[in-house]
């Protein structure tokens, strides 16, 4: 028996990064994964190589903005599934370094929190129904560091990712007695095929975020993905509300 062998999981953001990652450990402690993602062809390849290795997953495209979208995929996971009793919400887009006087508002603020927030409240909006039918669920919301602390230059980023955690624990409170949790993951910088590219365009940046860590390495998607599958489980069947930062100290210090 696989630790979450009993789970039916929606990961948004798992065709690419961290979400990738937590699709592969998912599947790995047995749960069946629907990913859910915009990047259909990478999303679909992810799928296919997981079920040549014998996993239960699959792909539906979805637009985490979308009401409709979000609707189609729960539906999708359902009819593969059985049923939904669990989502990770991952997706986001990353926040340009950009002042408050110089931003545009358009992408830095509308977007950012049309992606960042609106779509995990979207998410659970559109799946707590679902996993009410199925007698009780987990949601776990992967928020960031820069929901906790102050970094410069990042308004809608950090806005949507203290909204996140803020979010988090009033779905927790209002669903405790229909058996579902929900729980913030919160990572730090994190060395994603994304992240080592910039890495290794601007090795400065890599050294002032080593700098800034309490512990003598970046964050890892496997760090995250650990950390998503326990609070998927049951090992975490008393844990709701809170917020764990898996940051190697930054926010320690
Ligand atoms: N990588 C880091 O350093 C870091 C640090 C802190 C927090 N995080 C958080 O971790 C999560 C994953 O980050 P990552 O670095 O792996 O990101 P990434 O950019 O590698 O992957 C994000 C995924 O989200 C998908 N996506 C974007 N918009 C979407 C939409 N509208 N609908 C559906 N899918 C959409 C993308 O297609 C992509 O697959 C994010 O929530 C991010 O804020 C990352």
């Amino acid at each position: 028996m696989g630790r979450l062998s009993d789970k039916c999981v929606i990961v948004t953001g798992g065709a690419n990064g961290i979400g990738a990652e937590i699709v592969n450990k998912c599947a790995e402690h047995g749960a069946k994964v629907m990913i859910g993602d915009v990047m259909d062809e990478q999303g679909e390849a992810h799928a296919a190589e997981l079920c040549e290795k014998g996993y239960d997953v699959q792909f539906q495209h979805l637009d985490v903005t979308d009401r409709n979208s979000w609707k189609e995929c729960a539906e999708a996971a359902k009819a593969a599934f059985g049923k939904l009793n669990g989502l990770v919400n991952c997706a986001a887009l990353s926040q340009r370094c950009q002042g408050l006087d110089d931003m545009d508002l358009d992408w830095d603020w509308y977007k950012l929190i049309d992606v960042d927030l609106t779509g995990p409240f979207l998410g659970m909006y559109t799946v707590i129904p679902y996993m009410k039918e199925a007698g009780g669920g987990s949601i776990v919301n992967i928020g960031s560091v820069a929901g906790l602390t102050a970094q410069c230059g990042t308004n809608g980023y950090t806005a949507s990712k203290g909204g996140m955690i803020a979010l988090t624990r009033a779905v927790a409170i209002q669903f405790a007695h229909d058996w579902i949790r929900c729980n913030c993951v919160c990572p730090v910088t994190t060395v994603t095929e994304n992240v080592r590219k910039i890495f290794e365009q601007y090795p400065e940046a890599e050294a002032a975020e080593r700098a800034d860590c309490a512990y003598p390495r970046l964050g890892l998607p496997e760090d995250h993905a650990n950390a998503t599958v326990f609070m998927l489980s049951e090992e975490a069947a008393y844990v709701t509300g809170q917020t764990l930062c898996v940051d190697g100290g930054y926010t320690a210090k």
